[in-house]
Parts: structure tokens; C-alpha cells; sequence
């Protein structure tokens, strides 16, 4: 890794070194223009190329059908808890939200504004530790959309399997930190929207993959910048787009293509994440948050057995060079975060630190 630490920001989060190596080198000049990609124009014939080829490359990793519009807008995943009941929601129709965590949370409380809202499923009162399945799951009577958080960044959780929805109705998900880690079926989405900071490059850019017919038109008069159709039409360039995260985003979709693809990503991310699960399974310091059928390839939360270890492993993981071990502020105790882009090396070096600390601390009791 050379001067650089393992970084578990839950993002923005560590990148693939070969893609910043890339980007470095298209900073200063890229095509061969003299002119660096932060400095062309987003109608130029180079950022034609860009945009053209990172739709093309995203299409292609994901499987992403013709039928399906892929672009970008900014505002963050955070606009898009206004901007999908906006769009989709008629004030005498009801939209059906599952309830596992903060930022589940961020997208209810915006549903009011536009429509009815149902709860079709909450973990709550478990701490938001699990993902509401079977029985604990109750559809309203016709839900123009069913809302998922694809995967729970703060609470380590993570849908493994996506829930059938009452006819009629689509899925729209929140993937901002899972998307393109495993394999995706896009046809059971009606629309998904990640934030790009956490696997797919910087902040500031959210990817859309929507279906075309759902986005044809509103179901309100919207301000432009809110209108889905007319975005996706503009390719994502209706107004000057975040220009690099465009980019970046088309960089880290052909490093997911080199590594093989979707299937092979999420063999690393299953091995990866195994390294340290297997650990927390097989010792009894740590607490592990998320319960074990839901957990999270991609977010590993723990606990020390009391506040004032969490607080001494984070500094001490930090002065180690393991850096940003610090769970969300909501829930305390420890997160790692190992995208796509975070090397195994990081999840073995992780597990030799904790067996070492629990080592130097055994005895302790919460
Ligand atoms: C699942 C999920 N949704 C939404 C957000 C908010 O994203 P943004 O800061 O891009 O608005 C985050 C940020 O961490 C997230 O993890």
C-alpha cells in the first residue's frame, strides 16, 4: 500500500489505486487535448466520449436492459428522499417504505409532503439489527412503490434477497452502498439511485438506473431539475454535471470489468467480509451489531465490551494505520467498511489488531 493507510470510511470511501493513478494522470491532460478533465467543457467532443463511455460501461457491468435509462444528478442519495415521491407519488396514492435504519428514516420522513406512506416492514424495535422478512412483512393494499434500503450503511445490514411486491407496484432502491457489489437482476427494480461516494467514486454525483416507462412523466408539475425524463434525456447534462465524478464513476466501472465482472467482485467482497466474520463469530469480546442472516458485505459493525475500549481500539487501530474505524455516531462502537475497492490485506491486518486488543484486554466485561 505503499504511504497509504486502510481507510474504512463508510464514505467517501478508499478507491481502486489503479483508477487514481488513471485519474491523476487525466487531471493533467487526458485524451491527449492539453486539457485536463476537470477543464473541458461538458459538451465537448471529450466529455462526449466520457459520458457516452460511462454509460456504456455501467450498462454493461450491470447487465442494465435497453429499456432501462442509466445518468447521474447531484443533490446525493439525500435528494433523492424528496425527488422519488415527487415524481412518483399522487397525493391520493400511498408508497410503501421499509423501515431498517437512518437513512431509511431520511426517506419516510419526506413522504408526507406529496402522499400516504406505509410502513410495510420495520426493525426497529430491534435496533434496526435485522432486515424485516416473512410474516414481519405487510404490503398496503396498492403501493405505487415498494422503498428499499438495499444495504444498511450505519446498522451493517443487508438485504439478501429482495421482497416480491403486490402486483402493479415497482421497487425503487436506495443502493448507495451496495451497488455493483454482487450481481443485480435490474428488471426488479423499478428505479435505483446510490450516491457514488461509497463504490463507484466521489461525492457529489448520484447514479440513476431507472425504468423509461416509469419516468416518461411526473405525476405533479416538478421544476426541471427534478424531472427524471428530461435528465436522463439530457444524458445527465441538462445543466454542467460534476464532470470528474462522471468520469471517476466510468474509470471504477472498467476496473469492475477487469476484475472480472459483478461475479467476481462479489466473490472477493464474500471472502473478504468472511475474514472478519469468521473472527467475530469465533471470539466472545466483541459484540457483532447486525444479526447474522442480514449482515453486510460491505459494513461490519461491532462493539468492545464497553464505551471506553471502543474508544481506545479506534485510536489505537488509527496510530496502527488502520484508519476511520469509528461506527456512526447513532449507534457507537466500531464500523469497517471494505467496498469493493478495499484490498483483503486490510481485512487480515483488521482481524490480527482485534485478536491482539481483545488478547490485551481480555477479562473485561461490559
Ligand atoms: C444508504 C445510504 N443512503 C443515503 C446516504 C446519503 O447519501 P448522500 O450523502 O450522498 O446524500 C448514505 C450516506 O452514507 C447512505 O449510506
Amino acid at each position: 500500500m505503499g504511504d497509504r493507510v486502510y481507510n474504512f470510511s463508510a464514505g467517501p470511501a478508499c478507491l481502486p489505486e489503479s483508477v487514481l493513478e488513471q485519474a491523476k494522470k487525466d487531471i493533467w491532460d487526458i485524451d491527449n487535448t492539453g486539457i485536463g478533465i476537470m477543464e473541458h467543457s461538458h459538451r465537448d467532443p471529450t466529455f462526449d466520449r466520457v459520458t457516452h463511455e460511462t454509460e456504456a460501461v455501467c450498462r454493461e457491468v450491470g447487465s442494465i436492459p435497453e429499456d432501462y435509462s442509466i445518468f447521474w444528478m447531484q443533490g446525493g442519495a439525500t435528494s433523492q428522499c424528496y425527488m422519488v415521491p415527487a415524481y412518483f407519488l399522487a397525493p391520493d396514492r400511498t408508497a410503501d417504505y421499509f423501515q431498517t435504519g437512518k437513512w431509511a428514516n431520511d426517506s419516510i420522513d419526506e413522504v408526507h409532503l406529496y402522499g400516504g406512506l406505509h410502513i410495510c416492514g420495520s426493525s426497529k424495535d430491534n435496533a434496526y439489527r435485522h432486515i424485516p422478512k416473512g410474516d414481519q412483512v405487510s404490503f398496503s393494499e396498492k403501493p405505487v412503490y415498494v422503498h428499499v434500503t438495499s444495504n444498511n450503511t450505519i446498522m451493517g445490514t443487508e438485504f439478501k434477497e429482495l421482497p416480491k411486491v403486490p402486483d402493479g407496484s415497482f421497487i425503487v432502491a436506495d443502493m448507495s452502498s451496495n451497488i455493483y457489489s454482487k450481481p443485480l437482476d435490474a428488471t426488479r427494480y423499478g428505479l435505483i439511485y446510490a450516491g457514488a461516494q461509497k463504490n463507484l467514486g466521489p461525492s457529489g454525483i448520484t447514479l440513476l438506473i431507472a425504468r423509461k416507462d416509469l419516468i416518461e412523466k411526473p405525476v405533479r408539475e416538478l421544476p426541471k431539475m427534478m424531472d427524471f425524463g428530461l435528465i436522463a434525456k439530457k444524458e445527465g447534462r441538462y445543466n454542467t454535471p460534476n464532470t470528474f465524478g462522471v468520469y471517476l464513476m466510468g474509470e471504477v466501472f472498467k476496473w469492475i470489468k477487469a476484475q472480472g465482472g459483478l461475479s467476481a467482485v462479489e466473490q472477493m467482497n464474500i471472502e473478504k467480509a468472511g475474514i472478519v466474520y469468521d473472527f467475530l463469530d469465533s471470539q466472545d469480546f466483541f459484540t457483532p451489531h447486525a444479526e447474522k442472516d442480514d449482515r453486510s458485505l460491505m459494513n461490519i459493525t461491532f462493539k468492545c465490551p464497553t464505551e471506553d475500549l471502543d474508544a481506545r481500539f479506534i485510536e489505537k487501530a488509527e496510530a496502527q494505520g488502520l484508519s476511520t474505524l469509528a461506527g456512526h455516531r447513532s449507534i457507537g462502537g466500531m464500523r469497517a467498511s471494505i467496498y469493493n475497492a478495499f484490498p483483503k490485506k486490510g481485512c487480515e491486518a483488521l482481524v490480527e489488531f482485534m485478536k491482539a486488543f481483545a488478547h490485551e484486554h481480555a477479562g473485561a466485561t461490559a
